[in-house]
């Protein structure tokens, strides 16, 4: 089941010292960094595993900061739900599984320009995953998990994302 992103209207409150993450973010230059960030998460933001929301027909999106600079998100998967194959544009992004077990399937072009699937792995919750600008990916919380998947992610800068069906030439521009 592919699904666009959303946002429930019924937030829990997050955590204190996400200020400071944030700023933390802003302030990491290199993919390797922001990895680093999110694999050394203060115990305090680990309750943000709570505050990611969830609704039946969609996976859905929380954002805790953006600017032009920088995206902080959560993200929340039922099972079964998962996101179309996409990249983010010039951004660089870390992700950490805060819940449950994510897939992640990685996707390149074929020599006609085809989205094909390369790679498909399982991270348990406490995996962080770095994405370069231009990777194409997918994530996906297994149709027969018994929890909601939580990831937390920290992009640099604003993510421009493009989603891509499994077929040729055809994308779509999602989020300026
Ligand atoms: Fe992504």
């Amino acid at each position: 089941m592919m699904t666009i992103p959303t946002t429930h209207p019924l937030l829990r409150a997050l955590p204190h010292g996400l200020e400071d993450f944030a700023r933390d973010v802003a302030a990491r230059t290199s993919l390797e960094s922001l990895r680093d960030l999110l694999a050394t998460l203060p115990a305090h933001l680990l309750p943000l595993a709570g505050c990611a929301t969830s609704q039946p027909n969609s996976h859905t999106r929380r954002v805790l900061l953006e600017s032009p600079e920088c995206v902080i998100e959560l993200r929340g998967y039922l099972p079964g739900q998962r996101t179309m194959p996409h990249d983010h544009g010039p951004a660089r992004c870390a992700f950490r599984v805060l819940a449950g077990i994510a897939i992640e399937s990685r996707h390149e072009r074929d020599a006609k320009c085809r989205v094909m699937e390369a790679a498909c792995d399982r991270f348990l919750t406490g995996s962080v995953l770095a994405c370069e600008p231009g990777l194409i990916h997918s994530i996906i919380n297994e149709a027969f998990s018994s929890e909601l998947l939580v990831t937390l992610h920290a992009f640099r800068p604003a993510p421009r994302m493009a989603t891509y069906d499994l077929a040729p030439h055809d994308t779509k521009e999602t989020r300026e």
